[in-house]
This record gives structure tokens, sequence and C-alpha cells, in this order.
């Protein structure tokens, strides 16, 4: 094979490794096997021993994938994702569902917290009598990778609490970029020949899993926190949670909202909706949660989501425009 060829065919792999580290380790939402992805990787390694200068192509950050030099974490309760709801009928079919799983009406509790669903990467806060001594990202639900320094930058993230429990407790949030310092950090980037990130939620994962502390540090990132993981914590409900992540000296959502019927919960949308274009942070729909923490322990889970919580996604991310047509040639 001549160079130039093998360039091309180099150019192309590294764009498709890219693109399948975002897609795993930003997104969680694979395409190929991870035996496939290895076989990509290898086909770039027999590349670069043919042409060792391609590997120069190489970027040496490669954007948001996992870096090698992050420990691995296990979680010890895997973190899940939701399902998802787009219309009111889906979320009737996700109330009526519960009510059968418990075989109870919930007319009387139906009681549901509602949360903007914030479009960051969640993360994993362990904390030992109240002193933060673990963060890790999701990964891929049951390991994630070890960013304590990094996330000790971030000043939204208590690093010793101000109530706590003795011994541990596990918070988990949402790490989010404000979209004013996303735009600020675009232009630095696009004026050092950077390519810029495609949105505050790769900026974010992108900042997050660097070597270099100081680079999160200078990056500006958010926080906040809306689950705690606890058998002991004696709270009965999801809102007395929110209330004392507060105390703790957590930043919760401002826009949480106790709902008690499913036209609470639309309203909420609508608002949410409305009030999108108007917030300095990126969402991308609402999350319902059942309120009440001995019907959610009984509720459980179906796979990899909860029973007693559904995302109702809003039905187009901001910019994004309609296509009306598409023309094969
Ligand atoms: S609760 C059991 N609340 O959405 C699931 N998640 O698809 C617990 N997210 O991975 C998650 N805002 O990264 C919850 N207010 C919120 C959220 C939220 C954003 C993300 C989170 C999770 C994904 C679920």
């Amino acid at each position: 094979m001549d160079f130039a060829s093998a360039k091309s065919i180099y150019i192309d792999l590294l764009r498709e490794i890219e693109r399948h580290n975002r897609l795993y380790h930003t997104h969680d939402a694979p395409e190929i096997t991870d035996m496939e992805f290895d076989a990509l990787v290898e086909q770039k390694k027999s590349l670069e021993k043919e042409f060792p200068s391609l590997a120069d192509l190489a970027p040496e950050t490669p954007g948001s994938a996992t870096l090698p030099g992050f420990q691995k974490v296990n979680h010890q309760t895997p973190m899940l994702s939701l399902e998802n709801a787009f219309d009111e009928k889906d979320l009737k079919d996700f109330f009526n569902r519960a009510h059968r799983f418990l075989g109870q009406s919930l007319d009387g509790d139906f009681t549901c917290v509602a949360e903007p669903k914030i479009d960051g990467l969640s993360a994993s806060l362990i904390y030992q009598n109240g002193k933060l001594v673990q963060a890790a990202t999701r990964g891929d639900g049951r390991t994630g990778e070890d960013i304590t320094t990094n996330v000790k930058t971030i000043h939204d993230i208590p690093h010793h609490l101000m109530t706590f429990p003795e011994g541990r407790l596990e918070v988990r949030g949402e790490i989010y970029m404000r979209l004013s310092d996303f735009h600020t950090l675009n232009k630095l980037r696009e004026s050092e020949n950077e390519p810029p990130f495609a949105n505050p939620r790769n900026a974010a994962a992108g900042s997050i899993r660097q070597l270099d502390p100081d680079v999160t540090a200078s990056r500006k990132l958010h926080f906040f926190a809306y689950q705690i993981i606890s058998e002991t914590d004696h709270l009965f409900t999801h809102m007395e949670r929110i209330s004392a992540l507060s105390t703790m000296g957590f930043p919760v959502n401002p826009h949480i909202q106790l709902c008690h019927t499913l036209q609470d919960l639309l309203r909420f949308y609508e608002r949410m909706e409305r009030e999108r274009d108007s917030l300095d942070y990126e969402i991308d729909g609402c999350v319902y949660k059942i309120n009440d923490l001995s019907l959610q322990e009984r509720l459980g889970f179906v796979g990899k989501a909860p029973r007693f919580a559904v995302a109702h996604k809003f039905k187009a991310a901001k910019a994004q425009s309609l296509i009306e047509d598409v023309l094969f040639q």
C-alpha cells in the first residue's frame, strides 16, 4: 500500500474511532460491539507500524473520549437511564403501568417531583463522614471513570458537607457547562485553531476527562444535585431529599416543583419549554419522579430503568431545524 492511500484510510479510521468513542462514552449509545471497536483500533495501530509518521495525525487528547490514565470505578448501585415519554399518551401509559404494578390506584399518592432534565453528564459523588472521597462518571452504568481530582475543581461541589450522615453517602447529579461559558470557550478554541465543541454537553464531558486538572478548572463547570442513594437516610419523600441536598450545601435546580396531578406535570412541562431559551444551561426535557420513597422502592426497576421515574423529552433540540425533504442523487 502506498503512503497516500494509507493516509486516507488512516484519517477515515481516526474519524470513525472518535465517533464511536463519543457514542459510547458521551452519549452512552454505542452502535458497534466492543470487539468491533477494538478491531478499528488494531487496524489503526497496524497502519502506524507500517507508516510511523501517520501517528502525528492522531489527536493527543481525542475530544471527549475516555483517556487512558483514569482508574475504573465500579458503582455500588448501577447508574441507570430513564424511560422516555414524548407525549401525554406516553405519560398516561407510564402511570398506568405504575398503577398496575402496585396493584393499587395512584389517585391518592400520585404526587410527583418535576425537575428539568439537565443536558450534561451524570456524576456519582461519594462522601465519607461528610468528606468528598470519590467522584465517578456514569460510564456504562456499572463501571465509570474516577474523576475525583477534576471534580474537586468544580466550585459547586462541596469538599465537606455542611450537614451529613455518619459513614457513606452517595449523591448523584449532573455536571454541566453554562451556555455563556460554552460560547466563550469555543471562541477561545477557534482563536487557537482548536476544533470547537459541538454543544455544552460535549464540552462538559471533554472538560471533565482531562488528565490535567488545571484545564478542567479553567472550564468553569457547574453541578446540580438530584439524587441521594441511601437506605438509611430516614427520609420519606424525594422532595425531602432535594431539601436535604440543599441543606448539605449542594446546588439544586430552582425550578424543581411538587406536582399532584397529570395536569400539573403538563403545565410544568409547558412552562419549562417556554422558559428554556432564557436559561443559561441546556435542558432537553423534564423528569418526573414519584415522590413517595416507599412507593419508589416497591416499584423498583425494569431492565435498565426505574419504574418510578420518567423523562418527558422536548420535541426537538433548541437549534435543530426541520428537514423538509431529502433528495437522493
Ligand atoms: S434522575 C434512575 N434527574 O438523564 C435515573 N436524571 O436518562 C436517575 N438527567 O443519566 C436519573 N437531569 O444524566 C435524573 N433531574 C434529573 C436529570 C437527570 C438530567 C440525566 C442523567 C441520567 C439521564 C437519564
